[in-house]
């Protein structure tokens, strides 16, 4: 790698780029006395570079090759540049060809490469006069589709005239075509020796029930490949994350360009790594709501939160592993953090019903780290190969490693690290105080909840010499977690009523107040005025109610975000082995709370 040395020293300026290709212009800190150009060459698993010297970068194929070096995609991040070939494929799903010229100028705008015009869609349809017009007019290039109903579309007419307005859109000048697999062979047929040759033949099979065994789905794609298709699509449907494992099979084992997804909120990942599994392309619809088919993701969040172009086969797979899970801001920040390093890495949002079943299925070395949050937090703990003593102690992991050397999940938690933290900050603070031990030793620490955060808790104002009381709604748990922290327990009715002495510290550790149940709150306000600090582990929203009443009844608060991000920055640094970008994270999060 002592050649990658020799490239740090380049400023690079973009020229031009193609899928795979990238032109950049050596612009300063050269002695070259003629321009000197950087060609590299995505060709995964590796990539090419190339200097060529020439007073036109055009003509460089002709010119002297300086040097060429192979390397591995890991060992550099091009800004701004692709690393895969996937294509974002926006569906056109509207009334009207004028609604859906808009969406397709709308589509380009975003960042889409290619439209699906969903002719199922329109109202009044006239093929050839609608048809020239859309594909004629599209700045992208074109997918025409005229989904039946059989198949999960809107078409219930004629199924000769739909065939006829697929050839006519052939004829137009269309790109592809999708054709569903019961009509293809008979459709192919009818178009053999009649086409320019510029259009692709995408046939496609949708299942809106299940995702088949691998061996089911390798005989579906032989058969669409008996077709004669250029380009194979399956579409399935998760009913477990699971369920992605074996579209992404499909995707590394098809000889042809293969489309696979696995519809609905549990194969959201399908559709995110298409990128590194080599899908021909994915979907992402305009907006939020206006999906051609379930689970898909917007534009916009496979680029700007996902970071979609820089995916590639080597990627390292991150994720946080919850249920739910669709208002974790997690996948924000460290998408942001990891973007802004350099680092080869995504973060998704896993929403996982067993833990064990995803661990075992997404067992490649690629699959390298995770966040738990609920309910899965004690079920992580249950499947690693070693855990760290504070976690084994509190009985609950927040951060889950594979240790590269050996493939082995490494269990951790830190979440109490980021609230403790959050708490003597308050503390210190409120008392214009920087003494060096703990503000919480000798103090009454009430905790409610006894899951992994309530825990957490425990443990670590036990750990800062605080008398600990935890109270929860099962209070079986609440006595055992009492005991374990030697502390005492309560029921939610009794807490109403508890206060030996003023000046507690209160940390609710439940989930109730959050997002979408902001009306509610786990103590009343009358109860709040004892306490002279009052935490909420939840962070969406910042301010809970429980937090607005305590304020109102002067205590000082502390937010969950500051236990998230505090624990963010140790997460981002297990992760990636490299120093958090604290700035940037603490303002994504202010961006998206
Ligand atoms: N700020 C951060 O960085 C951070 C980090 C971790 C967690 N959190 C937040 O902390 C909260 C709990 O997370 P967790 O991982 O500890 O979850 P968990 O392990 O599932 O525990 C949930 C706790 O909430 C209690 N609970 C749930 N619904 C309740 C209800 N309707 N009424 C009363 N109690 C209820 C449960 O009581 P039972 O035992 O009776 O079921 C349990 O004590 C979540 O809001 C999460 O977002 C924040």
């Amino acid at each position: 790698m002592g050649s990658l040395h020799f490239f740090k020293n380049l400023i690079l300026d973009p020229v031009s780029q193609n899928f795979n290709w990238y032109i950049y212009r050596v612009s300063k800190r050269n002695s070259f006395s003629v321009s000197v150009y950087i060609y590299i060459h995505l060709t995964p698993p590796a990539i090419t570079v190339s200097l060529f010297c020439s007073q036109t970068h055009h003509h460089f194929l002709s010119t002297m090759t300086l040097s060429s070096v192979p390397l591995a995609t890991s060992d550099i991040q091009i800004p701004g540049a692709r690393r895969n070939s996937t294509l974002i494929c926006v569906p056109i799903v509207a009334d009207s060809v004028d609604q859906m010229l808009g969406q397709i100028r709308k589509a380009k705008e975003v960042g889409g490469d290619v439209v699906e015009i969903r002719l199922d869609y329109l109202k009044n349809f006239s093929p050839r006069q609608d048809l020239q017009f859309l594909v004629k007019q599209s700045p992208l290039p074109t997918l025409v589709t005229y989904r039946p109903t059989w198949e999960g579309g809107q078409y219930d007419g004629d199924e000769g005239k739909r065939l006829d307005a697929l050839r006519l859109a052939i004829e137009l000048g269309a790109d592809y075509i999708d054709v569903e697999l019961q009509v293809a062979p008979e459709f192919i047929n009818s178009i053999q020796g009649k086409t320019s040759g510029k259009v692709k033949i995408i046939v496609s099979s949708h299942n809106y029930q299940n995702t088949p065994s691998a061996e089911e789905l390798g005989n579906l794609v032989a058969r669409i490949q008996a077709t004669g298709a250029d380009i194979v699509k399956i579409a399935t449907t998760a009913l477990d994350i699971t369920d992605c494992a074996r579209i992404f099979q499909v995707l590394t084992h098809s000889q042809v360009p293969t489309i696979g997804i696995a519809m609905a909120e549990r194969g959201l990942i399908s559709r995110i790594l298409s990128a590194k599994f080599g899908s021909y392309l994915t979907f992402g619809s305009l907006e939020a709501g206006v999906a051609s088919a379930p689970g898909q993701p917007t534009v916009k969040d496979l680029l700007d939160l996902y970071n979609f172009r820089q995916i590639g086969p080597d990627t390292k797979v991150h994720g946080v592993i919850g249920k739910p899970i669709g208002h974790s801001k997690s996948p924000h920040l460290y998408n942001a953090a990891f973007k802004s390093v350099g680092f080869n890495g995504i973060y998704l949002p896993l929403l996982v019903d067993s833990v064990k079943n995803f661990l075992t299925t997404y067992s490649s070395p690629d699959f390298v780290g995770y966040s738990y949050t609920i309910p899965h937090k004690e079920d992580g703990l249950r499947c690693c190969d070693e855990i760290d003593p504070i976690a084994q102690a509190i009985g609950a992991i927040s951060c889950m490693i594979r240790r590269p050397t050996d493939g082995k999940l490494m269990g951790y938690n830190v979440d109490y690290l980021g609230a403790i933290a959050a708490i003597e900050e308050g503390l210190r603070a409120s008392n214009g105080t920087t003494n060096v031990g703990s503000p919480l030793a000798g103090k009454l620490f009430v905790v409610i909840g006894a899951g992994g955060a309530g825990k957490a808790l425990a443990y670590g104002g036990k750990e800062k010499g605080a008398r600990v009381v935890v109270a929860n709604r099962t209070f079986e748990k609440a006595q055992e977690l009492a005991s374990k922290v030697g502390g005492e327990a309560m029921t939610l009715a009794e807490l109403e009523n508890f206060h030996p002495e003023d000046g507690m510290i209160l940390a609710n550790t439940t989930s109730v107040g959050m997002k979408p149940n902001i009306d509610n709150t786990p103590l009343s306000k009358k109860a709040l005025s004892r306490y002279s600090l009052v935490f909420d582990a939840i962070y969406t929203p910042k301010l809970t109610r429980l937090l607005r009443e305590a304020q109102e009844s002067g205590a000082i608060i502390v937010y969950g975000t500051e236990m998230f991000i505090n624990q963010a920055f140790v997460q981002f640094e297990r992760f990636t082995g490299l120093p958090a970008p604290k700035e940037l994270i603490r303002e994504v999060l202010v961006r998206n709370t």
